[in-house]
């Protein structure tokens, strides 16, 4: 393989809000590459029932990798593969969780293969202790008075109590 350039890898998703399950898979990822691009998606569905806008979203992720000179986060409009292809990403970065998760996942790599075939996607499953984290049931626990201190960085906590504090 030439390393001519850095190996950039685009870790895509909706991060209504970032789990620490999402922050571990993150820096795992900057294990495989160079600069790590986490990329949150505007979609209109996700926009409509969604906890923190996009605009939130990016801040807190910004937050949270702030001083991690190797990541940017950014918002994507559109195919995830034109940002890969913008970005001169190798390859795209998804978390597994469990079997359950497989389906989708492979759905969505095999779709974006079809896009375009210049991008490969590489699945990292995240500590074992997030195993069971996903954003949406983040949402619901703190919806419903829960502590989720253990599961959301910090920043997150902080804006999650505020917003239920109102
Ligand atoms: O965190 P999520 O909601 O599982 O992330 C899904 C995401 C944002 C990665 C996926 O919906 C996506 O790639 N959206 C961009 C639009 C696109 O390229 N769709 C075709 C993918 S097969």
């Amino acid at each position: 393989m030439t390393r001519d350039r850095p190996v950039v890898a685009v870790y895509p998703g909706s991060f209504d809000p970032i789990t620490k399950g999402h922050e571990d898979v993150v820096r795992r990822s900057l294990r495989l590459a160079d600069r790590v691009v986490i990329a949150v998606a505007h979609t209109a569905t996700q926009e409509k029932g969604s906890l923190f806008s996009v605009e939130q979203r990016l801040a807190l992720l910004e937050e949270v990798f702030q001083g991690e000179e190797r990541i940017e986060c950014r918002s994507f409009r559109g195919l995830l593969v034109d940002l890969a292809r913008e970005v001169e990403a190798r390859f795209v970065i998804r978390g597994l969780r469990a079997v359950s998760d497989f389906e989708y996942e492979f759905q969505m790599a095999q779709m974006n293969r079809e896009l375009w075939s210049g991008v490969e996607t590489v699945f990292l499953t995240p500590d074992q202790k997030y195993s069971f984290l996903s954003a949406s049931l983040v949402r619901e626990v703190a919806r419903l008075g829960g502590d989720i201190s253990r599961f959301v960085p910090e920043p997150v906590l902080r804006e999650m109590e505020a917003l239920f504090r109102e």
